[in-house]
């Protein structure tokens, strides 16, 4: 232990006291000992540090913070240089802030497009995810402070995400779920690590010993904390147990008792706490290293540059009709739609930052050079139909050349705490689209919206740039881009399905009630289409350029891949080279190809460069069942150099031995993941592919509700007073959507509806503490006068309690 001296000092209470927070952001101090507070702050793309009343919902205010460009916009740079860069200026903000802990970057898989907080992580890939992530982490970290890499793990959903059940088979949650937070682990050091709100099959990922110990710290090595997802605390030994150092938020102490009682009961070695200890103290004395001569502000300027280059950086031109783009000065240009009004520049929730300024299309468009005729809003931000704004719209468009249609997806629509109702526009938009069509065809639409949507109208626009959310910058790097000062280099770090029904988990998600089954495996993204041969509108790795690129001369040996790229039109640009790998063998199922490397390169008109990717440890790898380990299998492998996942550019073969493990399948049995056809997949298969029988995924409506049930199962509680309050919360919910309070609405199913009774008093502060909860239940479970009287009567206690320790 590295701190032995202090802890040697410590009473059983002081140790335990530092296992959860002081209040809501904040960890324990302990002035005797010099050991300050620490401070932890949302993330992921700037600093939400709140001064005054604290939430994790995105409701109060924060101090102003550079709002860079959300995670799945930088993903689509593929530039990791960049990505360092960014991470270094949110860890010199988080330095100015005071914030020892910046809870960001979130890595999830995106596992389905509907998933509400895709637009807070990178991609449906693991290996770019990780190597983004890692890149980010380790721009952070440079500055003295430490990031906090998030959701550990499988959290592919936001419904019921605090009580969810992620019934997912080994290999998958190897290949898929856990490889990005492998990469970072390993290669970014990252400091801190959060603990997913669901559990992993049947264990709370946070008491999950097989997650948090076997793999993360006994295989990666991992030896820095584990912090809790605010309020997903569920048993606190058995957490610490599982190696988890921080709960947060506070408890007001209840939980610390919980723990001292373990060690003393002996049901916990004392030994375990300090090594808790010891592991967050030297978080504390690190972290608390970089505020010793503190700078006092950051370049405000400079950032917002650097927010503007990510956002060049990441923007993806889609398709570009009779080259249309970049726009011809001479060319008259009618600028439509409500999000030039108002920018849709980042996702809601506990992300949101509170930016330092916000660029606006409309003011710009003077300087960019543009030789606009007007706007029109065209159609409302938040779905109202309006006939009388199309008319308008369509009155300016008749007189342009161009029409830019800046459409996308509102803030309430991809929102933390909710998963999407479908992957579609909103109908107005459409209508808007459909109008605008029949009296001026050369129509570019700019898009934001921080995931996939479906676009059953692309014939309709000539030009296509997806902005993605782009941050405060964001409406100038994407004039730039329609201008041609920036020439488009980013490329998709997702694959665009044609409809949702064509996407490979769309009949498993999501779970409703105890579980969600993740019975498509590893084929999520363009693993499933392009193994199923499934068509998509756009695939993973795709973008385009105003100037073109040719590949040649590959050569492939033991060590890597080398290659050369020539840019071969008239203008600067970069290319993002993409190495995907194969097996030519079949006694194993695999995806048709895999992502293992890529590179961007920028060219001068005429200009080549030499490429070479290496090859790596994740290169050949598959993860063995049998022997429960990483294996590789003796195969000829297909190399592939694509420009986008679909679009293979040159190809070789290459004999890689193997390292001998029996085969891990029968191959009879699984025929859907041998075929990748994987989008109805039997209860049988699914169980013979995880070597177990599959938990009930109902609710067992006979069992009284307990801790861990939702407040939405009180809709079969046995008290009328728990269906009643469930009806209301449901009418609230309906009424605050009719009269157009969606946010509200929203709010209403993220923090009641899907809240587990513990969130009762795990997420208030000590307002109410586990014994009250019981009282709850026992109203709840039909025990009104009894319940009633015991919250009576354990809250009179602990108002005792906490006079007498005043
Ligand atoms: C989110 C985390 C966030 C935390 C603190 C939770 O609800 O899942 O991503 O860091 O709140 O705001």
């Amino acid at each position: 232990m590295k701190h032995k001296d202090i802890i040697d000092q410590m009473t059983l209470e002081e140790k335990a006291s530092l296992m959860s927070g002081k209040d809501f952001w904040q960890t324990m101090d302990i002035g005797r000992l010099g050991i300050k507070s620490i401070f932890l702050a949302d993330g992921p793309h700037g600093i939400r540090k709140q001064a005054a009343a604290a939430d994790h919902l995105g409701l109060n205010p924060s101090i102003p913070a550079t709002s860079f460009p959300t995670a799945a916009t930088v993903a689509n740079s593929w530039n990791m240089k960049l990505g360092r860069k960014m991470g270094e200026y949110l860890g010199e903000e988080a330095i100015v802030q005071k914030v020892n802990v910046l809870l960001g970057p979130g890595i999830n898989m995106k596992r389905n497009p509907l998933a509400g907080r895709n637009f807070e992580y990178f991609s449906e890939d693991p290996y770019l995810a990780g190597k983004m992530a890692s890149s980010m982490i380790k721009g952070i970290q440079s500055q003295g402070i430490s990031a906090c890499v998030k959701h550990f793990a499988v959290n592919s959903q936001e419904e019921r995400r605090m009580s969810i059940d992620t019934i997912v088979d080994e290999r998958t949650l190897r290949e898929i779920y856990l490889t990005a937070f492998e990469i970072v682990v390993k290669e970014s050091q990252t400091k801190t690590l959060m603990s997913s709100y669901n559990l992993l099959n049947g264990t709370y990922t946070n008491e999950n010993t097989h997650l948090m110990r076997d793999i993360l710290r006994d295989e990666w090595n991992y030896d820095g904390v584990v912090v809790t997802d605010w309020g997903g605390s569920n048993d606190r030994v058995a957490g610490l147990k599982a190696g988890n150092e921080l709960e947060m938020p506070t408890t007001a102490g209840e939980t610390n008792k919980d723990i001292i009682q373990a060690v003393k009961s002996g049901k916990i070695k004392e030994q375990v706490l300090d090594e808790n200890v010891d592991r967050l103290l030297e978080l504390n004395f690190i972290t608390e290293e970089a505020f010793e001569h503190p700078k006092k502000q950051f370049d405000m300027e400079g950032h917002h540059q650097l927010a503007q280059k990510v956002a060049e950086e990441s923007i993806v031109l889609l398709k570009n009709e009779d080259n249309l783009l970049p726009l011809k000065k001479d060319k008259k240009v009618a600028v439509i739609g409500e999000f030039a009004r108002e920018a849709r520049y980042q996702g809601a929730g506990s992300s949101i930052v509170n930016p330092t300024k916000l660029e606006n299309t409309l003011e710009l468009l003077a300087e960019s050079g543009i030789n606009n005729i007007g706007f029109e809003q065209g159609f409302n931000r938040y779905g109202k139909k309006s006939q009388r704004k199309i008319d308008k719209a369509c009155a300016l468009a008749k007189d342009a050349d161009v029409v830019l249609l800046y459409i996308g997806l509102d803030e309430v629509t991809e929102a933390e705490g909710l998963d999407r109702e479908n992957i579609k526009l909103p109908e107005n938009q459409i209508d808007l689209l459909n109008a605008l069509y029949e009296i001026n065809p050369n129509i570019v639409a700019i898009l934001s919206s921080g995931a996939v949507v479906e676009m059953p109208w692309i014939d309709k626009v000539k030009g296509l740039v997806h902005g993605y959310l782009s941050g405060q910058a964001g409406a100038k790097a994407i004039l730039r881009v329609l201008t041609g000062d920036i020439n488009p280099s980013g490329k998709l770090a997702e694959s665009y399905p044609l409809h949702y029904e064509d996407t490979p988990a769309h009949h498993y998600f999501p779970g409703k009630e105890v579980s969600v089954e993740h019975r498509e495996g590893i084929f999520i993204g363009y693993r499933y289409y392009d193994t199923a041969n499934v068509n998509v509108l756009f695939p993973f790795g795709y973008g385009l350029s105003y100037t073109t690129f040719a590949y040649s001369n590959i050569e492939v040996d033991q060590e890597g891949v080398t290659f050369n790229i020539t840019n071969t039109g008239s203008r600067a640009g970069a290319e993002i080279a993409q190495l995907y790998v194969g097996t030519q063998s079949d006694l194993i199922f695999r995806p048709k190809k895999e992502l293992k490397g890529f590179n961007k390169v920028y060219l001068q008109p005429g200009e080549t460069k030499t490429i070479t990717i290496p090859f790596d440890d994740k290169t050949f790898r598959y993860f063995n069942v049998k022997t429960n380990q990483w294996e590789i299998e003796e195969a000829d492998y297909e190399i592939m150099i694509g420009a986008s996942s679909a679009d293979i550019q040159l190809n070789s073969t290459l004999f890689v031995e193997g390292s001998g493990a029996p085969l891990p399948y029968e191959k009879n049995k699984l025929p859907s993941y041998y075929s990748g056809k994987i989008n109805n997949v039997s209860l049988e298969e699914f169980e013979t592919l995880l070597e177990r029988k599959v938990p009930d995924s109902r609710w067992d409506r006979s069992k009284p509700l307990g801790y861990n049930d939702t407040i939405a199962q009180c809709q079969y509680a046995k008290g009328g007073f728990a269906r009643f309050a469930f009806k209301l919360i449901k009418f609230s919910h309906w009424f605050l959507r009719k009269i157009g309070k969606r946010s509200t609405a929203n709010l209403i199913m993220m923090s009641v509806y899907h809240m587990p009774f513990r969130g009762m008093a795990r997420m208030t502060g000590g307002m109410m503490n586990m014994p009250m909860l019981d009282g709850i239940l026992m109203i709840v479970n039909g025990h009104f006068f009894k319940g009633a009287k015991h919250v009576l009567s354990e809250r009179r206690q602990m108002l005792k309690a906490a006079k007498g320790n005043n």
